[in-house]
C-alpha cells in the first residue's frame, strides 16, 4: 500500500506536488555532489582577530591576483574597438555572469497582477505624501502550491503637478538610515525626507517577500516557482538575480503609476541588497541610475582580491543562496583567479548609465566589505563607459574619506560612518540630479 501510493505521489505531474524541503546545508552539499567536489575552502572569519583564518585586512597581501579580466577584449582575444562591438562583448559577459556567477533567470516569463491594497495620505517630516501599498501576485497556475506575493510601497509628493523621479530601495524592514546623532541635537533629514525636498518619491520593495534569505528557501518564492518546487540545477539563479526579478516587475508597476515618471527610477540598497543593487542595474535597463551602498563581495568589490569577506564565504552554506550553484567551484577546486569575469564587468553592465558606489569608514564599518576593492571595480569599469562616450570614474587613486568623485558617470564615496548608506545619499542625490 504504501509502495502504490509513493509511486502515486512519484507519477504526479510536478505542478501537483508541494515543494522540496532541504534545509541550506542539505541543498549545499547536494550541490557540491553535482559539481563533484569533495571538499570547500573555508571562507575568512570576520569576527575574531585570533582565528588562524581572521580575513585578511593587510593591504600588501590583497593583490593575489596578476591579471583582471579586460571588459574590453572578446573571448577570442579581439579587441572591443566600438559601441557595436561593446553590444556583442555584453553578451559574452552576461553569458559568463549567469552561468558561473549569478545564475540564469528561467525563460518562462511570469505575469504579476499588482494591486493597490491601500491608499493614504501621510506627512513625512513636513512634506505631505500619498502612499500606496502594493501587492504583486505572481501567476502560479505552473504550480499553484507555490505562491509568491511581491511587497511593495510607494510614495510621491502630494502636491506634485508632473511626473516624479522615484528611488527604488531594497527594504530590509529596518531602519538602515542615518542613525540618531550621537552628540545629540537636530537629527539630519532622513533619505525620504532629502527625496522629497527634492520633489522625487521613493519606493520601497521587499525582496524577501518573494525569495528568502537563506538556501532552505531555494525550493519557494519565484525561484521555487520557476522551478516547480525542485532544487537548483547548476546554473539556476540564486536570490540576487531573484530579487533584482521583482525590482523590474516593480518597475513594470511603476510604469503603470501616474504619479511616476518610470524614465527617472533609481534603484537603491544596502550590503546583500547593495549586491541586488548592482545585479538589477546590469540587467534591467529601464533602471536610470543606482545607489550601490557597502555591497562588498558579490556586489562591486573586485572578487580576486583577498581582503575582508572572501569569495570562499560566498561559497560557503550561508550565503551561496544568493549565487549560482556553479559558483561553488572558485571556492574549490578552482580559485577566484579563475572566474572568468569580476565586479568591474558587471559595473560596466551598467554602462552608459550612472552607478554610485557607496561604503562607510574601515574603522567603524569594518574591513568586510573592502572599500578599496569596491573603489577598484568601480575605477577599472572606466574605460567602458569612456568607449560609449561617457565619464567613468575620473581617478584611480583611492580619494581620501569624504571627498566624493561625482563629476562623471561613475560615482563613488566613501563616509566616514558604518554599514548604512546614511550619510551619502546627499551625495547621490547631488549625483542623480545631473540626470534626474
Ligand atoms: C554579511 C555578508 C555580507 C553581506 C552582509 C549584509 O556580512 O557576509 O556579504 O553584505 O552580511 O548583508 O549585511
Amino acid at each position: 500500500m504504501v509502495v502504490v501510493s509513493s509511486l502515486f505521489v512519484l507519477a504526479l505531474p510536478l505542478v501537483f506536488q508541494q515543494p522540496v524541503k532541504l534545509t541550506a546545508e542539505q541543498d549545499h552539499k547536494r550541490l557540491m555532489v553535482l559539481l563533484h567536489i569533495d571538499s570547500l575552502r573555508p571562507g575568512a572569519d570576520g569576527m575574531n582577530p585570533k582565528a588562524a583564518n581572521y580575513q585578511n585586512v593587510d593591504e600588501a597581501k590583497a593583490t593575489t591576483y596578476t591579471s583582471l579580466p579586460d571588459p574590453l577584449v572578446f573571448r577570442n582575444g579581439k579587441p572591443v574597438k566600438t559601441a557595436r562591438d561593446w553590444a556583442a562583448r555584453r553578451k559574452e559577459l552576461f553569458e559568463d555572469f549567469d552561468r558561473e556567477v549569478y545564475g540564469r533567470a528561467p525563460k518562462q516569463k511570469f505575469k504579476v497582477n499588482w494591486e493597490v491594497t491601500d491608499t493614504k495620505d501621510e506627512t513625512v517630516g513636513s512634506y505631505k505624501v500619498v502612499t500606496k501599498t502594493l501587492v504583486g501576485h505572481v501567476d502560479n497556475s505552473s504550480c499553484p502550491a507555490i505562491k509568491v506575493d511581491i511587497r511593495m510601497s510607494l510614495s510621491t509628493p502630494k502636491d506634485a503637478t508632473k511626473k516624479v523621479p522615484v528611488v527604488m530601495e531594497f527594504g530590509f524592514g529596518g531602519n538602515f538610515g542615518p542613525r540618531p546623532n550621537p552628540q545629540g541635537g537636530p537629527q539630519p533629514p532622513s533619505w525620504k525626507e532629502q527625496l522629497l525636498a527634492k520633489g522625487w518619491g521613493y519606493a520601497v520593495i521587499v525582496p524577501t517577500s518573494y525569495q528568502a534569505d537563506n538556501g532552505g528557501g531555494l525550493t519557494e518564492g519565484i525561484i521555487g516557482l520557476a522551478n516547480k518546487g525542485q532544487p537548483r540545477k547548476v546554473d539556476d539563479w540564486g536570490s540576487l538575480r531573484a530579487w533584482a526579478w521583482g525590482a523590474s516587475r516593480g518597475l513594470d508597476y511603476l510604469e503603470t503609476d501616474k504619479a511616476v515618471d518610470a524614465k527617472k527610477v533609481a534603484i537603491e540598497g544596502l550590503s546583500r541588497y547593495g549586491k541586488a543593487t548592482l545585479v538589477t542595474m546590469a540587467y534591467e535597463p529601464r533602471f536610470a541610475i543606482a545607489f550601490v551602498g557597502s555591497s562588498g563581495n558579490g556586489g562591486a568589490k573586485l572578487m580576486r582580491r583577498d581582503f575582508g569577506e572572501k569569495v570562499e564565504n560566498l561559497a560557503g552554506s550561508g550565503e551561496y543562496h544568493w549565487m549560482a550553484g556553479n559558483y561553488l567551484k572558485y571556492a574549490g577546486p578552482l580559485t577566484p583567479s579563475d572566474l572568468p569575469v569580476d565586479a568591474h564587468e558587471l559595473i560596466a553592465l551598467c554602462a552608459p548609465r550612472p552607478v554610485f558606489v557607496s561604503c562607510g569608514s574601515p574603522n567603524v564599518e569594518g574591513t568586510w566589505v573592502d572599500d578599496k576593492g569596491m573603489f577598484l571595480a568601480t575605477a577599472y569599469a572606466s574605460p567602458v563607459y569612456k568607449l560609449l562616450g561617457k565619464k567613468g570614474l575620473g581617478s584611480m587613486e583611492m580619494p581620501p574619506m569624504e571627498t566624493a568623485l561625482i563629476a562623471g558617470d561613475l560615482g563613488f564615496r566613501q563616509h566616514s560612518g558604518g554599514h548604512t548608506n546614511g550619510p551619502n545619499w546627499p551625495t547621490f542625490i547631488e549625483f542623480a540630479s545631473k540626470y534626474f
